[in-house]
């Protein structure tokens, strides 16, 4: 089954509208700091890139989603700014720099597969500089109880679950309603795959002048798979802590921060200075 992501149409405005703030701005932040430029891996529609290149940070963005992609860059124009962006699936990334820092904030098995992941970690590690660090976020399978149930088949049987019914609109600042309803169609356990679908829709004016319906593939990781996959693609000093606290994890935390490091190259050997 191919990979695929809500995050665009209607669904792209109302990240761009109400996705804004999250204390992940300030984590991801201090590693950006410390090592530039930095690349953005599934940046959406700048939340964590628009503050890093307001304070003056060098920081590029990368997304599958063109449309995520084209309403972080109205918003940074209009505060003067010109960010490299690129549309390209993780898995295919390729872009002409190479970073201090890369970092995916919930961007992992977000609209892609497992082999999509392990391709795009292949991929993050190539577009490092020597002793370059990744830094990424992800929720463990069972953070969410309402979707872990479903990896019991009883529950599982059940699935799809019915549409929602018409819930509360949000105003936007572009003087729009939204309202996002989403649903689990399906789990599968054993490929750890959650599929969603989300109806997104837009009013103006008491009008619905918008509509559109996508689906996305959640790919869900114990922490063990993220520690191997990351050792496979050829990191070296991989850390997991408590999101976003920097604490040892315990059975209690269900968000979790991994860093990882390319290691430095060696010097060439036989060389005389
Ligand atoms: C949960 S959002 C996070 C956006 C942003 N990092 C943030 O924290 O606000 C996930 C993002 O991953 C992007 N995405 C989904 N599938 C992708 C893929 N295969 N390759 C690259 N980006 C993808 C979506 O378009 C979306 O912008």
């Amino acid at each position: 089954m191919a990979a695929s992501t809500w995050h665009h149409g209607v669904t792209a405005r109302y990240w761009a509208e109400f996705n804004t703030d999250g204390p992940e701005i300030d984590y991801f932040r201090r590693y950006v700091e410390a090592g530039q430029p930095a690349l953005d891996l599934g940046c959406g529609t700048g939340r964590l890139l628009l503050p890093y290149l307001r304070d003056g940070l060098d920081v590029d963005g990368s997304d599958v989603s063109a449309d995520m992609l084209a309403l972080c860059r109205e918003a940074a124009e209009r505060e003067g700014l010109s960010p490299n962006l690129y549309a390209q699936p993780k898995h295919e990334l390729d872009l002409p720099r190479r970073y201090r820092t890369i970092f995916i904030c919930g961007a992992l098995g977000v609209g892609s597969t497992r082999a999509e992941d392990m391709e795009a970690l292949r991929r993050v590690h190539d577009h490092l500089e020597p002793g370059g660090m990744l830094i990424l976020d992800n929720e463990v399978p069972y953070a969410d109880a309402s979707g872990w149930k479903y990896w019991l088949t009883d529950e599982c049987e059940t699935l799809p679950q019915p549409r929602r019914p018409p819930g509360k609109r949000r105003p936007g600042s572009d003087g729009a309603e939204y309202e996002l309803r989403s649903r689990v169609l399906d789990v599968d356990p054993l490929e750890q795959r959650a599929t969603w679908e989300m109806q997104a829709f837009m009013w103006r004016d008491g009008e619905l002048v918008a509509e559109d319906e996508h689906v996305l593939t959640l790919t869900l990781y114990f922490k063990d798979e993220i520690l191997l996959m990351l050792e496979r693609a050829g990191f070296v000093d991989v850390t997991v802590r408590a999101a976003l606290t920097d604490v040892e994890p315990t059975g209690a935390d269900d968000f979790l921060v991994y860093t990882a490091r390319k290691p430095a190259e060696l010097p060439s050997a036989g060389g005389h200075a």
